[in-house]
C-alpha cells in the first residue's frame, strides 16, 4: 500500500463531488474552484445526482465531496453514492457542508465510509448559509440583506480555509458521541417516516404551466400533465426544496405547512433555469 505523503505539490487535479438543492452548495462548490484555480490547480465539479457508474478517480490527486445538511446528516443518496465510490490507497480527502445551523453527524458518517476505503481524510469545514427549508416548518424565510450578510461571512470563510487545506492545517468539526448517536436515530426517524409519508402540494389556480418543476427536479419526481391542470409527484423526493422554492408563482407548497405562501429561498434560482 502506497503511504501517500500529503503535500501541496501533489495537488494538481481535484474533483468536487457535491449536490446542491437551492444552490448554496453549489455556490461554495465554485468558489473553491475559483480559489483552486488560483493556484494551478484544476478541479473538476461532478454533481452527484446525475452520476449513475461508479466514476474513475485515476486522474484526480484528491476528492471534496460538499452536501447540504438534511436532518443533521446527509442527504441520503449522498451516502448512497459514496458507498460505490472505488477503493483506493490514500486518496486525500475534504468534505465539507452547507447548514443552516448544525451540521450534526454530517461529517461522522461521510469520513466513516470513505476512510473505510482507504481515503486519507484532511479535514472538515461548515458553512452556515441561508435556510431552504424555513417555510415549511412555518418559520418565515429572512430577507435579502440578511442573505447576503450570510454567504459575505461564508465567502470569508472558505478563504481562511481554502488556505488551511492548502497548508494542510486540518480542521476538524467535532461532536460528543452521544451527540452524534442522537443525531443518527433522528435522521433514521426522518428517513424513514418523514420523507416517505410527506407529501408536497399544489395549486391548480397559481400554477402557470411553465414546466420549470418538472425539469429541475433532480430525481424526475416531477410530472406536469398539462391537459388535466396536475401535477403528480412520485416517491422518490429526496426533499430538496427546489420544486418548492423555485417555483415563479409559490404554487407548490408543503402539506403540513401552516403558511402555504411564505416566501421562498430563491437567492440562486437563475443558476436552474432550464
Ligand atoms: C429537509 C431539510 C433538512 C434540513 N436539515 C438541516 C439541519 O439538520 N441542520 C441545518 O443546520 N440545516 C438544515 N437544513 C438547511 C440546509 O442544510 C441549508 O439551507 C443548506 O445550505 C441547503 O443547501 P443547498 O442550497 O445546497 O441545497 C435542512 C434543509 C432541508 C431541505
Ligand atoms: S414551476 Fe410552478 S408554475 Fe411552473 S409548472 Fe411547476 S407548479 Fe406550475
Ligand atoms: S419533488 Fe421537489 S423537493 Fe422533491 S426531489 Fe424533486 S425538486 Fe426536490
Amino acid at each position: 500500500m502506497v503511504d501517500f505523503l500529503f503535500k501541496k505539490e501533489n495537488l494538481k487535479k481535484g474533483v468536487f463531488f457535491y449536490f446542491s438543492g437551492t444552490g448554496n452548495t453549489e455556490y461554495v462548490s465554485r468558489k473553491y474552484k475559483e480559489l483552486f484555480k488560483k493556484k494551478n490547480i484544476s478541479v473538476d465539479l461532478k454533481i452527484i445526482s446525475d452520476i449513475f457508474i461508479t466514476p474513475s478517480l485515476s486522474d484526480y490527486d484528491f476528492v471534496i465531496v460538499g452536501c447540504p445538511v438534511y436532518s443533521f446528516n446527509p442527504p441520503l443518496f449522498v451516502l448512497e453514492f459514496l458507498k460505490i465510490l472505488p477503493v483506493v490507497e490514500k486518496k486525500p480527502f475534504f468534505v465539507f457542508a452547507t447548514c443552516e445551523k448544525t451540521v450534526g453527524a454530517t461529517f461522522f458518517s461521510i469520513k466513516n465510509i470513505l476512510t473505510s476505503k482507504n481515503y486519507d481524510y484532511r479535514g472538515s469545514y461548515k458553512y452556515l448559509m441561508p435556510s431552504n427549508c424555513n417555510g415549511l416548518f412555518g418559520k418565515e424565510e429572512i430577507s435579502e440583506d440578511k442573505i447576503k450578510e450570510i454567504i459575505s461571512k461564508t465567502d470569508l470563510k472558505i478563504e481562511k480555509d481554502f488556505k488551511n487545506i492548502i497548508d494542510d492545517n486540518k480542521e476538524e468539526v467535532k461532536n460528543f458521541i452521544f451527540l452524534i448517536w442522537g443525531y443518527l436515530i433522528i435522521y433514521k426517524f426522518f428517513n424513514k417516516f418523514y420523507i416517505k409519508k410527506h407529501k408536497w402540494n399544489f395549486d391548480s389556480k397559481k400554477c402557470i404551466q411553465c414546466g420549470l418543476c418538472e425539469r429541475i427536479c433532480p430525481t424526475n419526481n416531477i410530472i406536469l400533465k398539462k391537459k388535466k391542470n396536475q401535477l403528480k409527484f412520485s416517491n422518490n423526493c429526496v426533499l430538496c426544496t427546489r420544486c418548492y422554492n423555485f417555483c415563479p408563482t409559490g404554487a407548490i407548497y408543503y402539506k403540513s405547512s401552516k403558511n402555504k405562501s411564505s416566501k421562498r429561498y430563491d437567492f440562486f434560482k437563475n443558476n436552474f433555469k432550464k
